[in-house]
């Protein structure tokens, strides 16, 4: 009985394609799926089955008629669609396309970009999944140094390559600035990298996955003035000539000194207000790249000097006034009504 399921399922299929026009197709149903039709004639014999081999016939059975009745319904479709023969109201406005949006991210780093292109940055991309001793070895963490619990790393399950070590995610852009000392070799080096970073976080101000953008300058004679200039220059450039930047004392491994800096606060412009209580807000590290990370690229120390930075594009773009952007997953949620209002 199978067997004849299965051919009567397949006989029905060819002829309900081969069907012409909606009389036949009626024809056809009423032949497969009628009180009298095929299907019924078969349910009769049902009863002489053994008991053990009901179950799965009964299964097959009811399978073979559903896909029978689909596959009638949706000829019918097909049919009215090309002859066309419903009623159509052709006043009935369209449905509206919803047109894309650019993400507020996409926009934040293409100011950004933009901001270093014109004092002689260029914009540089690299691995985004990459080695330990690019995100952290040739940054002068020592093998167990507790700094780089600071990163919370996501590693990836994968065999260590046997000089650079264990694969990971990158925690922070300033993986770039090795891949880009050993690129170029021989300074001068003014680089921007924009880039994603993952990090195990997620509060109203940090995400999994965020980006950041990293400067680097290395040449002969770069002091902290040209750091600080350079900062100024894009506190200015991205929320208005009355901000002030400030660096304060800091620790990092890959830089020496090093430093955090702050904006005075976008929204009260350092009166102090509820976000920034007392007129400034901390928007990410900075330092002179310290002489181990140029020696791990080949650079000498005694020739060359460089200063680099590093901050979330997130975070620069939460602290523009007026975006008012509570909790920094609202970015990531999906919702085109959200998006829209940027
Ligand atoms: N990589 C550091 C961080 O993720 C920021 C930084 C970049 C600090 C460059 C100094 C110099 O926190």
């Amino acid at each position: 009985m199978k067997d004849e399921l299965n051919n009567l399922k397949n006989n029905a299929l060819g002829q309900i394609i081969e069907a012409h026009d909606v009389s036949s197709l009626e024809d056809l149903r009423i032949s497969y799926l009628g009180r009298n039709g095929k299907i019924n004639e078969l349910t009769k014999e049902f009863k002489n089955l053994e008991i053990t081999e009901r179950k799965e016939v009964g299964i097959l059975l009811n399978d073979v008629k559903k896909t029978i009745e689909e596959a009638i319904l949706n000829k019918l479709k097909e049919l009215k669609v090309l002859t066309n023969k419903e009623w159509f109201d052709y006043t009935i406005p369209g449905k509206k396309i919803e047109l894309g949006h650019i993400h507020p991210i996409s926009y934040a780093i293409f100011d950004i970009s933009n901001i270093f292109e014109h004092i002689g940055f260029s914009r540089v991309s690299y691995p985004e999944v990459e080695w330990d001793w690019y995100a952290f070895g040739a940054l002068n963490f020592p093998r167990s140094h507790p700094a780089r619990d600071d990163w919370e790393t996501f590693f990836v399950d994968a065999k260590p390559h046997p000089k650079y070590g264990e694969m990971l995610l990158t925690p922070h852009t300033s993986s770039g600035q090795i891949r880009e000392m050993e690129r170029v070799k021989t300074p001068p080096i003014r680089m921007i990298n924009i880039a994603k970073c993952y990090r195990r976080q997620s509060d109203v101000s940090h995400y999994p996955m965020f980006h950041q953008f990293e400067g680097l300058v290395v040449d002969e004679g770069i002091n902290i003035t040209h750091l600080k200039g350079t900062l100024d220059y894009f506190a200015r450039s991205f929320y208005g000539p009355d901000i002030k930047t400030r660096i304060r004392p800091y620790h990092f491994q890959f830089t020496e000194p090093s430093f955090e800096v702050d904006f005075s606060c976008t929204i009260c412009k350092g009166v102090g207000c509820k976000l920034c209580k007392e007129g400034w807000l901390e928007m990410g590290g900075a330092g002179m790249v310290h002489p181990n990370v140029m020696k791990a690229c080949n650079i000498d120390p005694k020739k060359y000097s460089g200063f680099a930075f590093g901050w979330g594009v997130e975070r620069v773009l939460m602290m523009k006034p007026g975006l008012n952007i509570p909790d920094l997953r609202q970015l990531y949620s999906t919702d085109i009504r959200y998006l829209k209002q940027f």
